[in-house]
């Protein structure tokens, strides 16, 4: 137990930009028995809890509240086995998601989950905001990677649903509540993940593209060239491609300056065939008009760099300051919205600088707002959100994609859920945290 000045900084604030807070206390559990001890007495005393994983998150759904508990999962690290028949692994929920990808690897076998904080971010964080992450398009969201969970409630019940079988039609799904529920339901303290085969060969390109329809196009030919093997399809909007460019200090690739970049990941069995298959579908691409440009990697140090480019958004709060949006669209219409959001922004403040980013692979769009470059900085970032959401929700999108409601995105959730809806996730709030003690607030 950590109180005052002995509370880690990592541990007042996450990624979202949300000002730090002191928590009461900082309790580290070391297992289940001991989440549930802390969940009794807190329960016992009426005292909210906050649940901490690896605090990366950017909706601000872990900062500790300064009248609750802050619980983190970070001493709960163990990794407890893995299945190399049944490509299960079992592990505790403060276990980091690199530990978990490079376990499955050292087995012969991959983690169907990636994403940039993967060196911080902890299991348990990713189940309780269902990431997404850049393999969405091959193995959906973090969800879909989960086959047992154990989570204890609010007043310390133990809900033991470690169960190792795809198939279990026994009832409600109950695991699914707190996938995603961002730490207001429950407490996950252990999950079986259900791992991919690895893939044996992987082919990396960077594609220069005339505009968004080309990125549609492309898309839709790679998930046709490669049926099931497309495992990343990034798309970067010119103003994100060409500052990454200069944050990493190079020149670009293509012989002119393009408007959009698309990285793509394709994986096969043999690493030759599958490198020369991609060469000929961008050939077929550029042929097409749909591609002006390529580059594709000869060596993992070459896909890498070309990766290094894509997460530059891990730099993004040493180097800016940024006010961060993640919503999905309709396919169609989602590059006219991005170009009609960063026309409202602009129109307002000439001299913002807009980020333009996604997986287009799930519809999802990114949008970052240095406020380094609105006239008032953070001040002027509620203005700049309520114009932002209204434009997202007139189009029909969801006012998240993948990084949660959390603090930060509670004042829209309403754009994106019918009343009945929000009715109905009260009514599960309710009943699983009558007394609102798990990360109250949040979300709802
Ligand atoms: P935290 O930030 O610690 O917590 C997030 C929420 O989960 C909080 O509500 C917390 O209360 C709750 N929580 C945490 N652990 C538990 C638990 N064991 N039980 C119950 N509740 C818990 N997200 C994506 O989806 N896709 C991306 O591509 C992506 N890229 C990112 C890149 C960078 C550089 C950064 C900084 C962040 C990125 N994120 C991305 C956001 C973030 O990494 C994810 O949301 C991640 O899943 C959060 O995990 P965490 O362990 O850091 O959780
Ligand atoms: C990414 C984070 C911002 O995709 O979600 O890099
Ligand atoms: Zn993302």
């Amino acid at each position: 137990v950590l109180t005052g000045d002995a509370t880690p900084p990592g541990n007042r604030t996450d990624w979202s930009g949300t000002a730090p807070t002191l928590p009461l206390a900082l309790v580290l559990p070391t297992d289940t028995e001991q989440v549930r001890a802390v969940m009794r007495i807190a329960h016992a005393h009426r005292v909210p809890v906050v649940p901490q994983g690896g605090m990366t998150g950017l909706a601000g759904a872990g900062v500790p509240l300064p009248d609750a508990i802050a619980l983190s999962l970070a001493k709960m690290s163990r990794i407890e086995g893995l299945d190399p028949q049944a490509g299960t692994l079992t592990v505790e929920a403060g276990v980091t998601l690199q530990a978990a990808q490079e376990t499955a690897a050292g087995a012969g076998w991959q983690l169907g989950l990636d994403l940039g904080a993967r060196g911080s971010c902890q299991i348990g964080g990713n189940l309780a905001t269902n990431a997404g992450g850049n393999n969405v398009v091959q193995f959906g969201m973090a969800r879909e990677q989960v086959l047992g969970l154990e989570v204890v409630l609010a007043d310390g019940t133990l809900l033991p649903m470690m169960r190792p079988m795809q198939k279990n039609n026994t009832g409600y799904d109950l695991k699914h509540w707190f996938i995603g529920s961002e730490g207001t339901l429950g407490i996950i303290t252990r999950a079986i993940l259900q791992l991919r085969p690895a893939a044996s060969a992987r082919a990396t390109a960077m594609v220069a593209l005339p505009d968004y329809e080309a990125a549609k196009n492309l898309l839709a030919q790679m998930r046709g060239s490669f049926p099931g093997a497309l495992n990343a399809f990034e798309l970067m909007w010119a103003d994100f491609y060409d500052i990454a460019l200069a944050w990493r200090g190079r020149v670009s690739p293509f012989s002119k300056a393009t408007p959009f970049a698309a990285l793509v990941d394709v994986t096969g069995a043999n690493e030759a065939a599958l490198r020369d298959a991609l060469e000929s579908a961008i050939g077929v691409a550029i042929d097409r008009g749909v591609a002006t440009d390529a580059v594709l990697a000869q060596s993992i140090a070459q896909a890498r760099e070309l990766w290094a480019l894509r997460e530059i958004t891990g730099e993004f709060s040493a180097r800016i300051q940024a006010i961060n949006f993640d919503v999905s669209l309709p396919l169609p219409s989602l590059g006219a919205v991005a170009d009609e959001c960063s026309a409202v922004i602009l129109a307002r403040w000439p001299g913002a600088s807009v980020l333009r980013f996604g997986h287009l692979g799930d519809n999802n769009l990114h949008l970052t707002v240095d406020a380094r470059s609105l006239p008032n900085g953070w001040e002027d970032a509620p203005a700049l959100e309520a114009m932002f959401y209204e434009v997202i929700g007139r189009a029909g999108g969801s006012v998240s994609a993948e990084h949660g409601i959390g603090t930060h995105k509670q004042p829209f959730l309403h754009l994106s859920r019918s009343a009945a809806e929000l009715a109905a996730m009260r009514a599960i709030k309710a009943a699983l945290d009558p007394l609102n003690l798990l990360n109250p607030g949040r979300v709802l």
